[in-house]
């Protein structure tokens, strides 16, 4: 096995009757693509490995359809874990899991060393506040404006807060995604890339340790994907955020990945750098850099 290949892991917790990835022999580097200007992430002086979510052994049906079926899963602090997959293989469902959205019939889930089927209603709301969302299909309030929009969480959660010091924060979010000027505007007036833009600082206006992206550029178009994709680089960045990323969007995947996940069948298939499951051997593991 090549040095490259031993980079990329496979579960040794896989279930039984789960179809390993075959990892023999190096294949070619793979033909330039649409997306060739992308460049992979800057490897990063690597943090001290301090993990801030654990996933053990997760399982999790409904009815007779086993989703989740034994996800082991990592994140580091300031790590980005970009997991992908095909359509269906419950990336949404495992994220739910960590929010609280679904609860899975078996496995633990631990976040910041605590896990979370032990904490009581107000511990798991404080843990909700270091966790952002933004969701698959995030929608803002669409009766409210911008500024409303993001006001609603400080609202909700930072009580103490003077009106200046949320109409600052607000500012500084709106400026942080660089739509200062979009503040008095009502949802139905932005474009698809500016209301994800919007999602994203009302998310983070609540300054989450960890972000959970489900498909941050699903339906954008290339450029304004790319730009959704800078703005989970810089403000990971900014406010040292560790976070998973769901996507099916391969330049996404490639500029924000610090590692892949890749999942089939309701477990972890194979996780490695980009670059390393790019020069996978694996079938499988090839078709998503096509
Ligand atoms: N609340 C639910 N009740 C019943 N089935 C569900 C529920 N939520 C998800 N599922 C099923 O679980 C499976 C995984 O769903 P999930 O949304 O996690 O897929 P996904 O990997 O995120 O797919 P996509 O890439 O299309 O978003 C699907 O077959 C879905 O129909
Ligand atoms: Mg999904």
């Amino acid at each position: 096995m090549s040095e490259k290949e031993e980079n990329i892991e496979t579960p040794e917790t896989a279930i039984e009757d789960a179809e390993s990835p075959v990892m023999t022999g190096q294949a070619p580097p793979p033909e330039p693509t649409s997306d060739t200007k992308v460049q992979p992430k800057e490897p990063e002086p690597t943090p001290k490995e301090e993990p801030v979510i654990v996933i053990r052994g997760l399982c999790k049906a409904f009815k007779d359809h086993d989703v989740l079926r034994g996800v082991d899963l990592h994140v580091n602090r300031g790590e980005n874990v970009v997991v992908l997959g095909k359509s269906g293989t419950g990336k949404s469902v495992l994220i739910k899991c960590l929010v609280g959205l679904e609860w899975p019939d078996s496995g633990t889930i631990e976040i910041f060393g605590q896990d979370i089927s032990k904490l009581n209603y107000s511990a798991m709301n404080a843990l909700r506040v270091r966790t952002g969302f933004l969701f698959q299909n995030g929608a803002l309030y669409d009766s409210m404006t911008v500024r409303e929009n993001l006001a609603f969480p400080l609202r909700q959660h930072k009580k103490k807060m003077t009106a200046e010091q949320k109409e600052a924060l607000i500012m500084e979010m709106l400026e942080d995604v660089g739509l200062e000027d979009s503040i008095d505007q009502m949802p139905s007036g932005l474009s698809g890339g500016q209301s994800k833009r919007i999602g994203l600082a009302r998310t983070l206006i609540l300054r989450p340790e960890i972000m959970l992206y489900d498909e941050p550029t699903t339906g954008l178009d290339t450029g304004t994907s790319h730009e959704i994709s800078e703005l989970i680089c810089r403000t990971k960045k900014k406010y040292n955020i560790s976070s998973i990323t769901i996507t099916h969007d391969m330049p996404c995947a490639k500029m924000t990945a610090d590692r892949i996940i890749l999942m089939k069948d309701g477990i972890v298939y194979a996780e490695g750098s980009y670059q390393d499951l790019e020069r996978s051997t694996d079938e499988w593991i090839r078709s998503f850099f096509y």
